[in-house]
């Protein structure tokens, strides 16, 4: 169906009241570790959501939790208005969670095209050219690669590998475990840039980051994780002026 203007006005509407995941009160440990305790976050659909926290604040196992691969010990996670604290990932992506972990991960001796297809296996009928497609169209360089083992690509490209692999299944909701992580800073700003095409395509994400200012700017939202609890949030404009979050996390740059 062709989308006129009116269309999307309406679109926008209901973009800006939807909340499309959240996460209530949550407590997450490793045995006698407590690694979140009582985190509560929420993402409305078309928002770019940030979670910024240095090393061991808790940002990988948020991400985990909402993806289904570790359970909370209590609280409440809802997606789309529907309880999924107990669903398990493989059933998460089914239902439009997908995530782009921490290091890459990707499949070094399978090629672009393969690592993709695992990407899409929720999908009815599995790859499809019109997802290849979707992703070529924002990655170029994975499509002149297709063939090429991703083991060989440099380490940017097989972040760009992780994020296209992670948007093939099409996604209501993005997870984004450190994007720039181990990449040099040229690459981590390209990796930036591919957050905002993805936030204007409205793409709805949440992102954990330790590169607070890069990710405050491409983010609508934030929240401030510390030792497992969140500290701080509100909108992305208002945290990069905030003395506080520049003290603690933006540094002197
Ligand atoms: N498998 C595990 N067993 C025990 N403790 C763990 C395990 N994984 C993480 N932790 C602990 O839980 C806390 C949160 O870890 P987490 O990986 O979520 O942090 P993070 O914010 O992602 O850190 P980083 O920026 O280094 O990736 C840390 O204290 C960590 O040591
Ligand atoms: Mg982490």
């Amino acid at each position: 169906m062709p989308c006129g203007p009116t269309t999307r006005w309406w679109r926008r509407i209901w973009l800006m009241t939807t909340e499309l995941l959240s996460v209530r009160d949550i407590q997450v440990g490793y045995g006698a570790v407590r690694a979140l305790e009582g985190v509560s976050i929420h993402v409305d659909e078309g928002e770019v959501v940030s979670v910024i926290g240095s090393n061991g604040a808790g940002k990988t196992t948020l991400m985990k939790t909402v993806a289904g691969l570790l359970a909370a010990r209590s609280g409440v996670i809802t997606f789309e208005d529907q309880d999924i604290t107990e669903i398990e990932a493989q059933d998460l992506v089914g239902r439009g969670i997908s995530l782009v972990p921490e290091g890459r991960q990707v499949f070094g001796r399978m090629s672009v095209e393969e690592n993709l297809m695992l990407g899409a296996y929720s999908r009815p009928g599995g790859a499809r050219e019109d997802d290849f497609a979707h992703c070529f169209a924002l990655f170029p360089r994975l499509e002149e690669r297709r063939s090429q083992r991703a083991g060989t690509l440099s380490g940017g490209e097989q972040q760009m590998l992780a994020i296209a692999r992670g948007l093939m299944s099409r996604p209501r909701l993005l997870l984004m475990d450190e994007p720039s992580l181990g990449l040099a800073p040229q690459l981590v700003s390209r990796t930036f840039e591919v957050v905002e095409r993805l936030r204007a395509a409205g793409t709805t994400i949440l992102m954990v980051e330790q590169m607070a200012r890069q990710a405050l700017r491409v983010s609508d939202r934030a929240y401030v994780l510390e030792h497992g609890r969140i500290v701080g949030e509100g909108a992305s404009a208002d945290l990069l002026d905030d003395p506080r979050v520049l003290g603690a996390y933006l540094g002197s740059r």
